[in-house]
């Protein structure tokens, strides 16, 4: 079916911002139409056509999210690639990279081979393997970096632990970059982290248990930085939480470093005190910072030191939050917030709109080398944003197989109203959208 999206707000980063209608045809865009007079009906265009009123809307395209655990091999009951994927759409994600933290880990072309026939299989959100950078997460030995981008792996990275090992990791930069694999670190010094439950500070102070240093990330990005001006292979620095970092990125860049980076809604929206509230459902690797960082991490979001925002969606089961701060596993889901959480950044004049949507869209498109956009002729990944619409996040709407989210409860604004991926419908909240077959 053919597709009319009419009488919407059209953001298509560094191309086209304002009204317009646009006529997708086969999955791909056909035609943009800037301004308010509406699409004439198309001329050699085979009918039906479905036209989709968006008025009062934001038409972008699909977000795409650089970070996510879709858990599948192995971990099936915390998510699913369907079931992740299903959120992704939910949440306005047309494309997601997924990382290699499964089991087995995705450091073989058969795994890599795997997650895309899994996730062709559910039709949902376009998933981007991230392969691992070396075997089994293990820090010791490369994996083959050629094979597995032949099997479709579009990165390369350990996230969930840093390559400890400098001269391996010197070595990965090296390997990544001949074979057109951006690297992406998990920076982090074990030797200051292991043992800490969250945010070395006064919150960690109040409930009894160890801390984590800001240091322990910017030793981490700092090493990455100079092994990326060593080899002058470009690296991307996954989850910035610190001020320290985001200081050594924008010095980085202002050298000329090929350094990029991505932070996450929940580090530029909480602190560490909201662990006392949320427990383990506000634990994470990195965890959650002191008001300073949160306002530098925002800082280096306005000037671009932070490229991207992704959500490091990461699944558990109830049972496994529900073993204590200490014991429970690190990580929150993202996907079905990141939208309304991250427009908060608009509210609060720290983007624009359409900054915001570009970190969303064609920044992690670029970094990745993925397409992203209205053009005419592209696939049609496509979504339509009500900006307006203000509820309170509750766990009972999400698609995810987990709950493990500190943003329940809160209010915000901003729906996802419908995603589009290669022109089909994927997702379509139905009290939202008005269709009308033409
Ligand atoms: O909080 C996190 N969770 N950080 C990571 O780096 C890994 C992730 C996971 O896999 O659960
Ligand atoms: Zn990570």
């Amino acid at each position: 079916m053919n597709l009319r999206i009419t009488g919407g707000r059209i953001i298509d980063p560094g191309c086209y911002e304002g009204p317009g209608d646009i006529l997708v045809v086969d999955g791909r865009i056909a035609a943009v139409h800037r301004g308010d007079s509406g699409i004439a009906p198309p001329g050699g265009i085979s009918p039906p056509c479905q036209v989709i009123d968006a008025s009062g809307k934001i038409v972008v395209p699909g977000l795409i999210d650089l970070h996510v655990h879709l858990r599948e091999p192995g971990f099936e009951h915390k998510e699913t690639i369907a079931t992740g994927c299903r959120a992704a759409v939910h949440g306005g994600f047309s494309a997601v990279c997924c990382m290699a933290n499964t089991r087995p880990v995705n450091d073989s072309p058969a795994v890599t081979e795997y997650i895309l026939a899994q996730a062709a299989k559910a039709g949902l959100a376009r998933v981007y393997p991230v392969a691992a950078v070396t075997k089994g997460l293990e820090g010791r030995s490369l994996c083959d970096y050629r094979e597995l981008k032949q099997a479709g792996a579009a990165a390369v990275s350990d996230d969930g632990r840093p390559v400890l090992d400098s001269r391996i990791m010197r070595l990965a930069l090296e390997q990544a970059c001949r074979n057109n694999l951006l690297l992406i670190s998990h920076s982090e010094d074990l030797s200051l982290s292991e043992g800490g439950v969250m945010n070395e500070g006064a919150a960690a102070r109040k409930l009894g248990v160890a801390g984590i240093p800001n240091a322990s990330e910017s030793i981490g990005v700092l090493r990455d930085i100079a092994l990326s001006e060593l080899t002058g292979a470009p690296v991307h620095i996954a989850h910035v939480s610190t001020r320290e970092s985001v200081r050594a990125i924008r010095d980085a860049k202002g050298r000329g470093v090929p350094v990029t980076a991505e932070t996450a809604p929940h580090y530029f929206t909480l602190t560490d005190e909201a662990v006392l509230r949320h427990g383990a459902d506000a634990k994470m690797s990195p965890p959650l910072r002191s008001e300073q960082d949160r306002l530098a991490v925002r800082e280096g979001l306005a000037d671009g030191t932070i490229d991207c925002i992704a959500t490091d969606h990461a699944p558990h089961a109830p049972d496994e939050k529900a073993a204590g701060l200490s014991q429970a596993p690190n990580g929150i889901i993202g996907l079905e917030t990141a939208f309304p959480v991250s427009l908060r950044l608009v509210d609060e004049g720290v983007l624009s709109l359409s900054q915001l949507i570009a970190k969303l869209t064609l920044n992690p498109a670029r970094i990745f080398g993925v397409p992203c956009g209205f053009t005419v002729g592209a696939a049609a990944d496509i979504a339509i944003l009500d900006p307006c619409a203000e509820y309170v996040v509750d766990a009972s709407m999400f698609k995810s197989r987990s709950r493990n989210s500190p943003f329940c409860g809160m209010t915000v604004r901003g729906r996802v109203v419908s995603t589009m991926v290669g022109g089909q419908v994927v997702f379509e909240d139905i009290n939202r959208v008005l269709k009308n077959g033409a």
